[in-house]
């Protein structure tokens, strides 16, 4: 059988932004239908990968291909869900207004609103002004910004932050779904216990890719219970 496509590919990027190196000859790929968690310390360099993926960051050196096409590539604008960290959408319009307006930006067909709301269980909160909706709740409204259209990438920076560890596990088992029906989903996250629940994780300390594997190699490699602690262990071993 042929090998499944590959969604990301990725080969000696480097980011240089403002004289420090922010990424430093980073390679890898990810295969289409993979959940990959990407992970690291707050400031390790995840949105600015996550960005460069998007086109939106500067790549001083390497390169970086998604869905097969070079980054920043116009066609890819659409083929790609993107949550960023800091939220985007309108305190002033109800979650229906707000996703029939990026559907319109998007040129997705407006019926994809009421299917997008299903899957992040939003429909009962379609008419609420976002302004009105919890933290978590306005999560979710990105995320299904995020998702409008069906994108076979999507690109999630740290959607699961500041929720409670229920809403985490329902968010998680929607990208696992997704990812089971064949969409290319990047999360980022700082939470190492989230990293059980992807199929596969790239750990980034410092710009640097110090690992590349599944859950149960993290565990296994640094002979440690938990993920925090297989972490801490693997930074120790690269210093
Ligand atoms: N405009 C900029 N100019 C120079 N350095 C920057 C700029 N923006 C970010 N950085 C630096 O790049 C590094 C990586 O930042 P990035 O936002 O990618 O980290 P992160 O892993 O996403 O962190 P967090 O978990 O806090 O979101 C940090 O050291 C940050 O200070
Ligand atoms: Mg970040």
């Amino acid at each position: 059988m042929a090998p499944p496509p590959l969604a990301i590919e990725v080969s000696q990027l480097r980011v240089v932004r403002q004289h420090s190196v922010i990424l430093k000859s980073l390679s890898f790929t990810v295969a289409a239908g993979e959940l990959v968690g990407l992970l690291g310390p707050s400031g390790s360099g995840k949105s600015t990968l996550m960005r460069s993926l998007l086109g939106v960051q500067t790549i001083t050196s390497g390169s970086a291909l998604a869905l097969g096409d070079k980054v920043g590539t116009p066609a890819l604008r659409r083929r790609i869900g993107y949550m960023a960290q800091s939220s985007a959408i309108y305190l002033d319009l109800t979650v229906r207004e707000n996703l029939a307006y990026f559907a319109g930006v998007l040129g997705v067909d407006i019926s994809q609103v009421e299917h997008t709301m299903h899957i992040v269980n939003l429909h009962s909160f379609a008419g609420r002004l976002v302004s009105s909706l919890s933290g978590g709740e306005r999560s979710r409204v990105s995320l299904a910004v995020a998702l409008l259209g069906a994108p076979p990438l999507l690109i999630l920076d740290e959607p699961t932050v500041g929720l409670d560890p229920v809403l985490r596990r329902d968010l998680w088992q929607t990208f696992a779904q997704l990812a089971g029906d064949g969409t290319t989903v990047l999360v980022s996250s700082h939470v190492m216990d989230e990293a059980a629940r992807c199929g596969r994780l790239l750990l980034l300390r410092e710009g640097n890719l110090l690992f590349d594997d599944t859950p149960a190699q993290l565990l296994a490699r640094t002979r440690m219970d938990s993920y925090d602690e297989a972490f801490v262990r693997l930074i120790e071993e690269a210093s």
